[in-house]
Parts: C-alpha cells; structure tokens; sequence
C-alpha cells in the first residue's frame, strides 16, 4: 500500500512538478524506514531490469548474427579444422586464390604460412563496411609481411570468378535463391577448384520456400542432390571430394549444422 502510495506520488511529482514534491517530501520524513525498503527494491529491480536486458540484448545479438549470418565462430575448432580440410585441398601450381576473409584473416594467414613453396595472390573480399574497416588494421600489418595478400571492400560476386584457381567461397551458409543465381552466374566457365559452404538443415536456408523452383523434394534433395547437378550441368563442375560436415558446438551446443563442399573443373 506504502509502496503504492509512493509509486503514485512520483508519477504525480513527475507529472506535475514541484508542487507535488513537498507531499512527497513530507510522506518520505513520517515513513523514513518503509521509503528506505521501497528505495532498496526500486534499486534492486533496476539493477535486475539492467541485468535481464543485457542477457536478453546478448542473446538476441547471437540469435540475429545466425539470422544474418555475421560471422561468430572465428575462433571455434571445429571452425579450424574445416579450414584445414580446404586448405589441403589447394592445388600445389594454384598462382591466385579469391576469399571471403571477413575481418579476422585466418584462412589467409593458413595459406600464407602453409606449404607452398611460391605464395599465390590471394584477393579477399568483404562487402559489410564495418568488418572490413576493422579487417582493414589487420590487414594493413599482414601486408607488410605478405605482398601477395589484397583485400577489398565488395561484393565477391561482382569479381570474375575465371581469374582465380581457387575460390574458398566461405559464405555465412544460409542460401537463397537470388545466391544460388548469382553462384551459377559467376561459375560459368570457371576451370579450377571452388569450395562452397552451406547450412546443412532446412530451418535455417531461405530456400525451403522454393524448393520447386529447382525440383526439389526437400533441403536434403537439393542440398545432395540437385545444387551438385546444378553445378555440373550449367557450369562443368564436378563434386572431387566427400562433403565435409561441421557445427561449432565449442561455442554453440545450438549452432547451425554446416556442409562444404568442393566442386572441381575436370573437363
Ligand atoms: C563466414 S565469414 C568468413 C570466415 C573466414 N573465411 C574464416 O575462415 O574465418 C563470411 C564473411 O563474408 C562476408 N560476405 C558474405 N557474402 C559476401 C559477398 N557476397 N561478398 C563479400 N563478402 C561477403 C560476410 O560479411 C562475412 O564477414
């Protein structure tokens, strides 16, 4: 009842000004005791309203970055060991390497360090203009020991995809069709070796939609069978190796499931 009277007093002092204030002050001085409590609770349920609205802004955060797809498993291990398998899969004589490199540079930084004898170019792409200004400090520093290493602002599929022996097509996975296009588009005539990663399950690709577009049945139809004939028929691409599959459940127990494929020009 206190608690209340006071709340209403506030809102009156809040709505009415100054006149109000002298009530309010004289109710605090008889009630010193119950306005401390009251003032304690106030306190207590701001601090636990900041609370909840922190975890909830940090949740929602992670829940949009999967809905967007900003990258947020740099640093998961089983993030590295799928960089590791398309690493392996580069061809010794590859001259030039395009890549989504977002801000961080660790599929680069394994190139420029791995086996070659004789570095390729690598050319990375980021169209988001806030991940490539950070990526661009990093970037700055790498170039001083690495000259072959470039890194642009835009959208990779406005690249010439023909340029490139080897493209590490590291896209935040959810596919839709306009992507799809786009990947075909930039494929034709493309000669050498193109790893692609995709969301693995149907609830996070914007394709379940559309699936008739292309014939599918289902996520897993397109997913192995039509997007692998797609690739072959419109752009001469065959599936070289054994899709490798990943989730990043170091970080995330609820993370999406992700597949990479590699498709390679055999003709
Ligand atoms: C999954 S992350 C790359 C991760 C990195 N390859 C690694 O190994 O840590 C994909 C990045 O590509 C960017 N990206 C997605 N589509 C793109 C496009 N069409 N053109 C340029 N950048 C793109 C995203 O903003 C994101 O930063």
């Amino acid at each position: 009842m206190v608690t209340l009277h006071i709340e209403i007093c506030f809102v009156h002092v809040y709505r009415k000004g100054i006149a109000e204030m002298q009530s309010l002050f004289y109710f605090i001085l008889i009630h010193k005791k119950v306005v401390k409590k009251f003032v304690c609770k106030l306190f207590c349920r701001y601090v636990c309203t900041i609370k909840l609205n922190t975890h909830m802004a940090t949740k929602q955060l992670c829940k949009y970055e999967e809905r967007v797809k900003v990258f947020c498993y740099e640093k998961a291990v089983e993030k590295q060991t799928a960089r590791e398998f398309v690493l392996n899969h580069i061809p010794s004589d590859c001259a030039r390497v395009l890549t989504l490199s977002a801000d961080t540079f660790s599929f680069e930084n394994m190139v420029l360090n791995s086996r070659f004898s004789k570095n390729p170019v690598i050319d990375a792409y980021e169209y988001d203009k806030e991940i490539y200004k950070k990526g661009k400090k990093r970037f700055d520093k790498l170039k001083q020991k690495h000259q072959e290493l470039n890194f642009y602002l835009g959208d990779i599929f406005s690249v010439d995809f023909k340029q490139y022996d080897f493209i590490n097509l590291d896209l935040c996975g959810s596919f839709t069709v306009e992507l799809v296009n786009r990947l075909i588009a930039s494929l034709q005539g493309f000669k050498g070796t193109i790893f692609i990663t995709m969301t693995k399950n149907v609830r996070n690709t914007l394709l379940r939609k559309h699936f008739d577009i292309y014939g599918a049945k289902n996520m897993a139809d397109f997913r192995d069978n039509v997007f692998p004939s797609m690739l072959k028929d419109y752009c001469n691409l065959d599936m070289f190796v054994e899709p490798y599959q990943y989730k990043n459940k170091s970080l995330n127990t609820n993370s999406t499931e992700m597949i990479l494929f590699g498709f390679k020009n055999v003709a």
